[in-house]
């Protein structure tokens, strides 16, 4: 009889947000006249700007004719976005990575799910915690730890507590880690990192044979001229970080879907033999074996986005979400509540009032103001006592739901 893989039976009942989903519809039918807003889960809620609709329109007609048709792409992307990317994200940061080296994907959350398949099932895993629900799963479904505790801490997985304790800047894990699950801007809690962190967290893995996993979905709302969108900006990240960028966020493609993954040529881990081995040619073969690529007229949209008409427009509504960030920050703390994020990141991750847990608090969140947020604990253990609120929504739904957070009793 066919058996399942039993590491399933420790994760916990449903993924984060499918289980706030399902809530909100309870909420919904039971209080049908109740105009609920979400900002739960951060998905963007501005159309494509016309420079994106344009360009997909117009490879649509290519594809429907006898002279622009085209059947399977190169698994790893075209070169016209790799190009753009390298130009636009990298070279003009001062950071020069190879046309090889960029793996076009339909999302960050498939490929900073995925790339744990190409280490050992007994690398040693470390999270910043709390932190995107992804990086922690799918390494239990592969087997990496064992049954989650009473403190919902799984056995194997180090956590390094990132909390307004330490300033959001955790600290380098004590025990020997294989993997390490960076993502700045921080989701949920919004922190970005600085240079000299990330430099610290590069040597650290130049000394100790570890590989940083730098989830940088979120560069593109980052304020501050000091913070870096890369970790390749930091000397010797070439060696140790494999990156993950996306344009779910930065151009409203989280239903259009795409995004990269950057393996430098000279980031390496070891075979069982101690030789080590480019971590690229891995990727490159799982990559060309599962993958199929991006279709043509969703990597020129995605191309798009760097023309001067597309940056520009890209850039509009970005600003335009950061506004919403900075509402809610402030409306927030003008109704008393301790906040963070919201700067460099389009998360505001807030401390739960009076103690009262993370679920505790999204309840009385969408019971009185009908206001959908995510739970910090939904991110790791530390985040407890925590919850985010995301900027993604219209200006009328953030300035209403401020208005009725400010509202709220406080207990
Ligand atoms: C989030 O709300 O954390 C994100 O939307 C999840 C994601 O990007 O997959």
């Amino acid at each position: 009889m066919a058996r399942i893989n039993e590491n399933y039976a420790k994760l916990k009942a449903g993924y984060l947000f499918p289980e706030i989903g399902r809530r909100v519809a309870a909420f919904q039918k039971a209080n049908p006249d109740a105009k609920v807003i979400k900002l739960g889960i951060g998905d963007v809620t501005r159309p494509l700007v016309p420079a994106v609709v344009e360009a997909m329109r117009a490879a649509v007609d290519e594809m429907g004719s006898d002279a622009g048709f085209r059947g399977y792409g190169p698994e790893q992307g075209y070169d016209f976005l790799i190009d753009a990317i390298r130009e636009h994200d990298y070279a003009s940061r001062g950071v020069t990575i190879g046309r090889d080296e960029i793996f076009v994907s339909d999302g960050s959350k498939c490929d900073s799910g995925n790339i744990q398949e190409i280490f050992a099932t007994d690398s040693v895993v470390a999270l910043t915690d709390p932190v995107y629900p992804v990086y922690l799963d799918t390494n239990v479904m592969a087997g990496r730890t064992g049954a989650a505790g009473d403190d919902g801490r799984y056995a194997g997985i180090v956590y390094m507590p990132t909390t307004a304790e330490n300033d959001f800047t955790p600290a380098l894990p004590k025990e020997h880690v294989d993997l390490i699950y960076l993502c700045s801007p921080n989701n949920p809690t919004g922190a970005a990192a600085t240079k000299e962190q990330l430099a610290t967290w590069v040597q650290h893995a130049k000394k100790t044979g570890a590989v940083i996993l730098f989830d940088a979905a979120y560069e593109a709302f980052i304020s501050d001229p000091k913070i870096p969108h890369s970790i390749y900006e930091v000397d010797g990240a070439r060696e140790v970080a494999i990156e993950f960028r996306s344009f779910s966020k930065t151009a409203g493609f989280t239903g259009t879907r795409c995004a990269f993954t950057v393996v430098p040529k000279e980031v390496t881990a070891a075979a069982g033999n101690g030789e080590r081995i480019a971590l690229n040619g891995l990727w490159n073969r799982r990559h060309t074996t599962k993958f199929n690529g991006v279709s043509y007229p969703i990597q020129r949209a995605a191309a798009a986005t760097y023309s001067s008409e597309g940056h520009r427009q890209t850039r509009d509504i970005i600003a335009f979400y950061m506004e919403n960030a900075r509402l809610i920050r402030e409306g927030l703390q003008r109704a008393g509540y301790t906040v963070y994020g919201g700067v460099n990141a389009p998360y505001i991750w807030l401390r739960t009032p009076a103690g009262a847990s993370s679920w505790e608090f999204f309840d009385r969140l969408l019971g009185t103001a009908n206001v959908v947020g995510t739970p910090g604990s939904g991110f790791g253990p530390s985040g407890e006592g925590y919850f985010r609120l995301s900027a993604f929504n219209s200006r009328a739904n953030v300035e209403e739901a401020i208005a009725r957070i400010g509202r709220m009793p406080a207990k």
